[in-house]
């Protein structure tokens, strides 16, 4: 099968024929339709989580995925051949299976029958963004009529992490340059980092501080709007950065988010997009020989929205 893989440690990825892999226990074999990129597929490229479980080469990037079920292992016996499915490859060790080829192996606890009002592409966008942007709402677990700050509101789970929130009454703020798009997803402000501190951005408009952060972005703390929340306001971060530490110092509960993109938390999203109360948000569709190009997009910092790979058979 073709599939976009890393050949050994340190090589960059490239599109190659590997073996179809075969199905073990509690695994889905799925006849990829479309594959979902996101950042975690660059730190996988770049070697960089192999201090804490161990790769396996040649190694197959994509971790998000909608397809047609090809083959079940022992213990599954919710999907079937033929069903249309889309689901996540969890981080578990070893890193080896992707989603970025013709066939791909899935642990069956993260496949998802895909509602028939939802397409391959939309379906392969959503897992882990959705998972992630669903946990960091609940985490900081706004009230109807709170202002919530989303940081690095551009990419995929902002565009998801928006409408959950607006969903719940919320006025949100997001920071990010294309506005329109933005506001059309529920956004009520949005912020250009670009024309100043974020926080003091927000600080001018809301004087006493938003109620909640869902941070996005941030390698140390001096990447996190922490100043935009009001003392006792809550923080959910997926970035590194803010730690509780700062968020002490802040006066503000951090909750660090591990998303499990397991199919009791992407089935029932997948399901608001199909009867479409929620829009995922896919603006670039590339082809398997373009993925290596927006996975540099996304390496780059400028992702908008999701960005998914159809695969050709
Ligand atoms: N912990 C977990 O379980 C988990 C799970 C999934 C993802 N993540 C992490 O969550 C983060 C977001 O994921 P994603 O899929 O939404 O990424 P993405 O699609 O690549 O979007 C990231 C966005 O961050 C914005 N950005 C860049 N520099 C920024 C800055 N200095 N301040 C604020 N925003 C900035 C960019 O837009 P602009 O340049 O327009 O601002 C970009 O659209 C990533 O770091 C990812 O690794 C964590």
């Amino acid at each position: 099968m073709r599939a976009l893989h890393v050949p050994s440690a340190g090589e960059k990825p490239r599109i190659g024929d590997l073996p179809v892999p075969a199905v073990t226990d509690g695994t889905v074999l799925i006849r990829v339709r479309a594959a979902g990129l996101n950042p975690m597929d660059n730190a996988i490229a770049g070697g960089w989580l192999a201090g804490l479980i161990p790769h396996e080469y040649p190694l197959v990037l994509g971790r998000d995925a909608a397809g047609v079920v090809a083959a079940v292992g022992a213990g599954v016996d919710h999907v079937k051949p033929g069903d249309e499915v889309f689901g996540h490859v969890v981080l578990a060790p070893p890193i080896q299976a992707g989603t970025l080829a013709e066939y791909a192996l899935l642990p069956a606890a993260a496949v998802a029958l895909k509602p028939a009002g939802l397409d391959f592409v939309r379906a392969a966008a959503l897992p882990l963004a959705a998972a992630a942007a669903t946990q960091a709402v609940d985490a900081v677990d706004p009230r109807p009529g709170h202002t919530v700050l989303v940081s690095g509101a551009s990419g995929g789970i902002g565009s998801f992490a928006i409408q959950l929130l607006a969903a719940r009454g919320v006025t949100v703020i997001a920071t990010g340059t294309d506005a329109a798009r933005l506001t059309g997803l529920g956004a009520t402000a949005v912020v250009d980092r670009a024309a100043g501190p974020i926080a003091e951005q927000v600080r001018a408009a809301h004087p006493d501080g938003v109620d909640a952060l869902v941070n996005l972005f941030g390698r140390t703390d001096a990447d996190v709007p922490l100043g935009a929340v009001r003392r006792g306001g809550r923080v959910s971060t997926l970035a590194q950065a803010p730690d509780s530490e700062a968020g002490a110092a802040a006066g503000v509960t951090v909750t660090k988010i591990m998303t499990r993109a397991t199919r009791e938390v992407t089935g029932p999203i997948a399901e608001r997009a199909a009867a479409g109360s929620i829009a995922v948000d896919v603006q670039t569709v590339l082809s398997l020989e373009q993925a290596v190009d927006g996975l540099a997009t996304i390496a780059a910092g400028h992702a908008r929205g999701k960005t998914v790979v159809t695969i050709e058979h």
